[in-house]
């Protein structure tokens, strides 16, 4: 039996993609959400910018005045807006009245994340935010809760779901980047401005806030190494499969621990070739997986719908049980715990393994040449192999671990070799042995 209780008063700000499905699965299940918490959970108010276009949300609901529903009587502010301003000011403003937030919003978490929790922290207040990074897919949490008692030395995954369309559809099919992003772009997925996915911004943020929670340390997007997929070809592809690999844009979130025993974090988001053999690679659609490694946990998998609104309303909703039960108790959840702030190493000292693509020569004395300027920049050779013949001979080359200040060089290097025509493409390798 619950025993009667105040209902929990929650201001909804934005009614889009996610704050729609918000809305509609809490006001189908509300006995659930009561029995669920230990009290009623009552939306006061719905803030958009163009009322008109929301038929779905009760009149009386429906503001375009956040700050005023901020300032009202509500105990929560979910905030799916989007975006810095005015999301910031707004969350901020819940905070510093102690009222609790739940957000969606990895772009501002990453950039100004410490601001809000300090001000949670000061004023009493929770804030949680599961959806922000991978849509549905429980992981947050686990890092922060389930995991607080382990240390986590690598975080690594797909976490943007329109890349992973795009770059799954072009190895099935053999297209093009720019006509499968205009595919993508049809199907929905994606946004009629998709910078923020195929350049990395999205997953950057996402790297910043995952390294931040694994590691104990405050790690914002500008910290996070970036490269997005604009560059990739079929040729990419090409050589991808005749090494049995594929391509995928990963986020990789690693703690890095020097022959002295001294320790960094390396958070980076690139498009890497993976063995066909590893779990990701079978990642396809739009859909996101992360791996864990953990020392005592060993490995672990997430995986599941990484976006789209009922996947991320379900992440938003489990959030906000977790704050109104939360208040029913007067107690708080899990602050920020940035006491390791560790340094952020850059790219330059980050050590990978790298597929190189060069146009050669067809001559005797040509590979030689080539390991040789490997070998003068301590880059040392995992693979090399040659494909085609005469006009077009090409070397494929697949280094051990090797620092990417030292790759650079070495291929600024090759390309100016006489017997060089072009070098192709230059990929990092990710999921196997260094
Ligand atoms: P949408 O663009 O679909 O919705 C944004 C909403 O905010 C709209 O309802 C808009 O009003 C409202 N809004 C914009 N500016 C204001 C303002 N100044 N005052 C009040 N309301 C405003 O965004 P999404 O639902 O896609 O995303 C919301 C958040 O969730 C973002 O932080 C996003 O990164 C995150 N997210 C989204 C995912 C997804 O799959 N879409 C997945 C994971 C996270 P109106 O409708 O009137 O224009
Ligand atoms: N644009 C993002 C994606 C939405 O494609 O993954 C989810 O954060």
């Amino acid at each position: 039996m619950i025993e009667a209780r105040e209902p929990i008063r929650v201001a909804l700000l934005g009614c889009g993609t996610v704050g729609s499905e918000v809305l509609r699965l809490l006001q189908n299940q509300p006995e659930d959400f009561a029995a669920r918490t230990g009290a009623p959970v009552q939306v006061t108010g719905v803030a958009v910018r163009r009322p008109d276009k929301h038929p779905e949300v009760p009149e009386h609901l429906l503001t375009t005045d956040a700050s005023a529903l901020v300032d009202g009587d509500v105990d929560v502010v979910v905030e799916l807006i989007g975006g810095i301003e005015p999301a910031r000011s707004l969350l901020l403003r819940a905070l510093k009245s102690g009222k609790s937030v739940v957000t969606a919003n990895k772009a501002l978490l990453a950039e100004y994340g410490s601001e809000l929790y300090a001000a949670a922290d000061e004023h009493g207040a929770d804030i949680y935010f599961e959806a922000a990074v991978a849509g549905a897919i429980p992981l947050l949490r686990p890092l922060r809760e389930s995991l607080a008692g382990d240390r986590i030395n690598r975080v690594m995954g797909i976490v943007n779901g329109t890349t992973n369309y795009i770059l799954s559809a072009m190895d099935s099919s053999g297209a093009g980047y720019a006509e499968t992003l205009e595919e993508a772009g049809r199907l929905g997925y994606a946004e009629a401005d998709p910078t923020a996915d195929v350049d990395g911004f999205d997953a950057a943020a996402k790297a910043a806030i995952l390294a931040s929670l694994a590691f104990h340390t405050r790690v914002t997007a500008s910290d996070v190494y970036r490269e997005g997929i604009s560059g990739i070809t079929p040729g990419v592809f090409a050589a991808a499969r005749s090494l049995d690999r594929t391509v995928k844009l990963l986020a990789i979130c690693e703690r890095v621990v020097d022959e002295d025993g001294s320790e960094s974090v390396s958070a980076r988001v690139y498009p890497a070739m993976i063995p066909r053999s590893h779990p990701l690679a079978g990642v396809g659609d739009a859909f996101n997986a992360v791996f864990v490694e953990a020392e005592a946990a060993g490995q672990l998998m997430f995986y599941g719908q990484g976006a789209g609104g009922a996947p991320t309303a379900s992440a938003v909703l489990g959030d906000l049980v977790a704050v109104a039960r939360n208040i029913v108790v007067a107690g708080r959840g899990p602050r920020e715990s940035a006491y390791a702030q560790l340094p952020v190493r850059p790219i330059g000292e980050t050590p990978t393994r790298y597929h190189i693509s060069i146009d050669v020569e067809d001559k005797p004395g040509v590979l030689s040449q080539v390991a040789a300027t490997f070998n003068e920049h301590g880059v040392s050779i995992s693979v090399v192999r040659q494909q085609g013949r005469g006009a077009d001979a090409n070397l494929v080359v697949v280094t051990h671990s090797a620092p990417e200040a030292a790759l650079r060089s070495t291929v600024d290097k090759i390309a100016q070799l006489p017997v060089v025509r072009e070098v192709v493409s230059v990929m990092r390798v990710e999921g196997e042995p260094s």
